[in-house]
């Protein structure tokens, strides 16, 4: 087949997106098929319409590319896609929405608060603190709504920090997400389709050597980041992992693959976000699960592809 591999784009996950195309590239040409490279710019329709391939892999991640926006081109254009159509992706990319749908499904998570930058800018700083600190207790984490791989993320411990972690949330995003912190183990349930439906790969813990927080550099340099696959968890708790990120993929409706992350303390479990199109480089964590799972990595690629197909 020719395969369009859609990676790079304006978003600021542009460099992760060049390294997970990359690698979907290099899959494909070991496949097989005919792989056609497309650094998505403002020519990307013409593109699609001279080249005519006959199914994009979306190696986007974060705004224009995994929020529905170049989904809804495809779908104008009538290339099929793999992963999650536009109202899914829209879900995912969307943590304020996510986290609303997450909630009114009973599926847990941490308290959460949401401001757009209008409405914290007519009720000035003086007055919003107090309304957080009623809503939420400290400490908080202070998220762009619509970001990915960490960028823009801010602890406040007390209202004092919110200020501060507030012109950085806002400087990435005009919505922020105001969400109680949940301390633990940091945890990702990746997923893959099938045609006999979902299939929850091993849970994988993300634990970094040197900060105290999975951010964006621990994400993508070798070595700053220790990840266990399976992650040492009971039988039980990994399989309630696995059951609640099913529940969060059927709630925000993806198909084709996405990856859940999850905090543990204890017992608990709580569901903080589902990624649409997560990181596929090789530090990144659904690759790893799928092949602790005995999928390599072409054979996701070639399974993914043939869903976009089916
Ligand atoms: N947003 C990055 C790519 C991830 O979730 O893996
Ligand atoms: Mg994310």
């Amino acid at each position: 087949m020719k395969v369009a591999v859609l990676k790079g784009g304006s978003s600021l996950e542009r460099t992760v997106s060049l390294r997970s195309g990359a690698r979907v590239e290099d899959a494909l040409a070991r496949l097989g098929h005919e792989v056609l490279p497309i650094d998505v710019g403002a020519d990307l329709v013409t593109r699609l319409q001279a080249e005519r391939p006959d199914v994009a892999f979306v190696a986007l991640h974060g705004r224009g590319g995994e929020d529905g926006t170049v989904q809804e081109l495809l779908e104008l254009v009538g290339v099929p896609y793999t992963a999650s159509r536009p109202g899914a992706c829209i879900r995912c990319m969307d943590k304020v929405v996510a986290k609303h749908a997450l909630r009114d499904a009973g599926i847990p998570t941490p308290d959460f608060y949401a401001f757009s930058q209008a409405a914290f800018g007519e009720l000035g700083a003086a007055k919003a603190l107090p309304v957080i600190e009623e809503r939420l207790d400290f400490p908080i984490v202070v998220k762009p709504a619509g970001q990915g791989s960490a960028l823009g993320i801010k602890f406040a411990s007390s209202a004092a920090d919110v200020p501060n972690a507030l012109v950085s949330a806002f400087s990435y995003d005009s919505k922020i997400l105001l969400e109680r912190y949940v301390p633990g183990r940091d945890l990702a349930v990746s997923i893959i389709d099938g045609p006999d439906g979902p299939q929850a790969l091993p849970v994988v813990e993300a634990i970094p050597t040197e900060e105290d927080f999975y951010d964006f550099e621990s994400r993508y340099e070798i070595g700053r980041t220790r990840f266990v696959c399976p992650a040492d968890l009971s039988e039980e708790l990994a399989a309630r992992a696995q059951a609640l990120a099913l529940a969060t993929w059927r709630v925000l409706g993806c198909s084709g693959f996405a990856r859940v992350d999850l905090m543990t303390d204890g017992d608990d479990l709580t569901v903080l976000e589902a990624n649409a199109i997560p990181g596929l480089t090789d530090t990144s964590l659904l690759p790893l699960a799928a092949d602790a799972a005995g999928i390599g990595f072409d054979d996701f690629v070639a399974r993914v592809l043939d869903l976009a197909v089916a």
